[in-house]
């Protein structure tokens, strides 16, 4: 079942940056898209068209989407949670937009400010419009295995959301553990519940870091034929606020788990470990990943 392939989507650039407090500047942003595509990604999640009250970080969406030179077969994708950031975010001409959910009730409510059943009949336009736009379209399903309030999350719950998410049209879904509390039977149940409503080419992991787990899920999910992920470069994101909290697993720490697996991902390690730098340089920080830290200190 292992895929002999794999797609990486660097959510550096959005997931990982959305959570710094100083702002960084949408020109380091755009240099990091473009360090990050002469690596080798083919997707990179770029920015989110979300309100800047409460992602202060991604307020310059737009201005980054027009810095970004973009190159052939590299697909930018963007988040919108509802038709204001959808229509914001048209004019950028994403490749792909970001409808994003979650398995857990609280977390919903706490991260778009509305129930699941809600934010399904938000996303349900979007989707309808984003397609007719020729702009494709996938569904993060935040939580699916643990919830910061609601404690651990029944795979019959990730069921539903693929469900509701298939229902109105997404196109793939990344399932998503969005605290780190996954280990790999858990990660599988997630995934399981998921290929009900998606088939293996349509479904892929994003794990964060936060317990030292995400390298593990990767290779459980694998197992199982997923051969999409998202992941971030040197490991980027997490709350300063949050103690222990960390971002999505490093793209260098799957980068070299794949490559040592015989598994192709046509990304240069290197030139990536060196995307991964100039940004945590920047941060004034070290790279939060293993593989990135033993390359430049070797
Ligand atoms: P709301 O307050 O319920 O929205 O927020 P509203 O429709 O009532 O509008 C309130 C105000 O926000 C209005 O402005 C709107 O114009 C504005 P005001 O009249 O007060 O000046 N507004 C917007 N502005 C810009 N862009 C928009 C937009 N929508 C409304 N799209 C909303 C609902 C979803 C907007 C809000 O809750 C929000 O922005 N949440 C941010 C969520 C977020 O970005 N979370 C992080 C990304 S998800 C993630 O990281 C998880 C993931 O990685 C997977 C995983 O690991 O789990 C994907
Ligand atoms: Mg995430």
């Amino acid at each position: 079942l292992i895929p002999s392939r794999v797609k990486l989507i660097d959510v550096g650039p959005r997931d990982g940056l959305q959570n710094e407090k100083a702002p960084v500047p949408a020109e380091v942003k755009i240099e990091l898209v473009q360090r990050l595509q002469d690596a080798g990604l083919k997707e990179i999640e770029v920015t989110s068209f979300v309100s800047p009250k409460w992602v202060p970080q991604m307020g310059d969406n737009a201005e980054v989407m027009a810095g970004v030179r973009r190159a052939p077969g590299v697909l930018y994708s963007v988040l919108t949670p509802n038709m204001k950031g959808f229509e914001a975010a048209v004019a950028s001409r994403p490749d792909e937009i970001v409808v994003f959910g979650a398995a857990s009730e609280a977390f919903s409510q706490k991260n778009i400010n509305c129930s699941i059943a809600e934010s399904i009949e938000r996303f349900a336009p979007v989707v309808e419009a984003a397609l007719a736009a020729g702009i494709k379209v996938r569904g993060a399903m935040s939580c699916t295995v643990g919830c910061p309030y609601e404690g651990d999350i029944a795979p019959e719950k990730v069921g539903e959301l693929a469900r509701l998410m298939k229902n109105i049209g997404v196109q793939r879904v990344d399932v998503a553990d969005t605290i780190g509390v996954g280990t790999p039977r858990k990660v599988q149940a997630a995934i399981e519940a998921t290929l009900r409503h998606y088939d293996i080419d349509h479904v892929s992991g994003h794990f964060h870091d936060t317990y030292g787990q995400a390298v593990s899920n990767t290779l459980a999910a694998l197992e199982m034929g997923v051969w999409n992920y998202q992941s971030s470069v040197a490991g980027l994101g997490g709350c300063p606020y949050a103690k222990g909290a960390t971002g999505n697993v490093s793209t260098e720490d799957v980068v070299f788990l794949l490559q040592g697996m015989g598994i192709d991902t046509g990304i240069d390690l290197d030139k990536l470990v060196d995307a991964g730098k100039y940004i945590s340089d920047f941060l004034g920080r070290k790279p939060n990943s293993r593989v990135a830290t033993a390359i430049l200190n070797k």
